[in-house]
């Protein structure tokens, strides 16, 4: 029997090209044009998952992309854990801004990752964090050490809402029966300052359309007479955060969870550089919210933001117009007791009723979910935390993170069970921007932790 470390060291150069192999596949769930190659990295992460010992392995069609479910059950009698990733990845455009293809992974080093990074497209979000826990099962079952029964759960639309994932759920609950939900899809701090993310936001996503006139019209001979849907857009847009970044949208913060002075201070704690964080992004002052840090803006309040907006002519040169119609793609991030759904309702009511007349506004809801909060007191933390402990020879600090992940909380509803959040990537990983990448020492350090997270959980839960 062999230890995790001297496993690692042995198979470390297989561990890396495995995973170069699975980023070659361009999983891109959001572009139908690669609908094949998406289907087939279903069929490579299922092929891992046999060759890692798994004894069931299926590929589970949906009415979308399949979901790969595998498990090894050693004993009813012992807890089991459901691990969660996905094998979709985000569209890589702009592709002039990558140095190298997405999906053509290259190793290079970086100031954050002296031992070298995968760059690719999914290195970090989340081909490279879900892969983590592939090889730690094969070094569990590999050398005797899986200490109770894993269930693995990977799909190939979270990118996109996870739609078909909700549906399969709530088909399968007692398929997906489980103890404690393990996900490798967030960050930590620092590799010096490992960290477990303990809540995730909730998130509406919507389209807005405005149509001003019937067809587009000569900027000169209509400019001034008639609403031109882009300047509209562009104003309603900015009335909804008012002077102190606060968002006008009636009734949008009636539920928002608001912390206790003790939690922020808690919160406060963590490390933080102000500083680093604007020298990272280039930018010489952070924005947002009156009244809230940084970390709080990020994480524990809402959020509304434009993703995308066109409209009118944006070729080359000038064209002198006034568009029929503008457009426009807002996020809103929400936080714990905000309803997705209600907040959606909220939005299209407030959007529609500070439409000026000579416009219409069109809102269409894209998708959405709730967001998530995981306690420090289960059996499920203290594991992870005792894990982290192990490998990293610190206590890692509880973060709430501003990303989201809407499928966990429908997992807690119709599973039962709490999510922990292992994540190994780091915020300047750049997921979903050009250039993602993700450390070695990251992905190594992912699957030494793992193993021990198993082995404490089983402690704990018989204990
Ligand atoms: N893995 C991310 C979420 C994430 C990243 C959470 C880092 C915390 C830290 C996930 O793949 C993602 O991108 N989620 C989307 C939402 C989804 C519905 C498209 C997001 O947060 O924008
Ligand atoms: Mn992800
Ligand atoms: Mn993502």
């Amino acid at each position: 029997m062999e230890s995790i470390t001297s496993y690692i060291q042995e198979h470390k150069q297989r561990f890396i090209d495995e995973l170069i192999e699975l980023l070659k596949i361009p999983s891109i769930s959001a572009d139908s044009a690669f609908a094949k190659a998406t289907t087939q990295t279903a069929t490579a992460v299922a092929d891992s998952l046999k060759a890692a010992g798994c004894d069931t392995v299926e590929i589970c069609e949906t009415p979308g992309y399949p979901i790969v479910y595998a498990d090894k059950i050693i004993d009813p009698n012992l807890p089991t854990v459901l691990v969660y990733g996905h094998y979709d990845v985000q569209p890589p455009d702009p592709l002039d801004l990558w140095d190298a293809p997405p999906f053509e992974p290259v190793v290079k080093t970086t100031d954050k990752h002296p031992d070298g990074a995968i760059f690719a497209r999914g290195a970090c979000d989340d081909k490279g964090q879900m892969y983590m826990h592939v090889k730690a099962m094969e070094y569990m079952t590999a050398n005797g050490k899986l200490p109770c029964n894993v269930k693995f759960m990977i799909e190939g639309e979270e990118e996109v809402g996870s739609v078909n994932l909700a549906w399969y759920v709530e088909r399968n609950q007692e398929k997906l029966a489980n103890d404690v939900i393990l996900i490798s899809d967030t960050g930590m701090i620092a590799n010096d300052i490992p960290s477990i993310t303990t809540g995730l936001r909730g998130l509406s996503y919507v389209e807005v359309e405005v149509t001003g006139p019937n067809r587009d019209l000569h900027s000169g001979l209509y400019g001034g007479a008639v609403a031109n849907p882009i300047n509209v857009l562009s104003k309603m847009i900015a009335s909804l955060h008012d002077e102190n970044n606060h968002i006008t949208v009636k009734g949008f913060y009636d539920k928002v969870e608001e912390l206790t002075a003790a939690e922020r201070e808690k919160m406060g704690e963590a490390p933080f550089s102000l500083e680093n964080y604007k020298k990272a992004l280039d930018i010489n002052a952070v924005y947002g919210e009156k009244g809230y840090t940084t970390n709080e803006r990020n994480s524990i309040r809402p959020t509304l933001d434009v993703n995308g907006i066109w409209g009118g002519y944006t070729g080359e040169g000038a064209k002198t117009v006034i568009a029929s119609k503008a457009y426009a793609k807002i996020s809103m991030r929400l936080v714990p007791h905000q309803d997705w759904e209600e907040i959606t309702e909220l939005f299209k009511t407030h959007f529609e009723s500070i439409a000026p007349d000579g416009v219409t506004v069109k809102v269409t809801p894209h998708h959405g979910g709730q967001g998530y909060v995981t306690p420090i007191d289960s059996i499920g933390y203290q594991a992870a935390e005792k894990a982290y402990e192990k490998t990293f020879g610190k206590t890692p600090i509880p973060q709430r993170s501003g990303g989201s992940i809407p499928i966990v909380a429908l997992f807690e509803k119709e599973l039962k069970s709490k999510t922990i959040l292992m994540g190994f990537g780091l915020d300047s990983d750049a997921i979903h921007s050009p250039n993602e990448h993700f450390g070695i020492w990251n992905y190594l350090k992912g699957i030494e932790t793992i193993p021990y997270f198993y082995e404490y959980f089983t402690a704990l839960k018989n204990a």
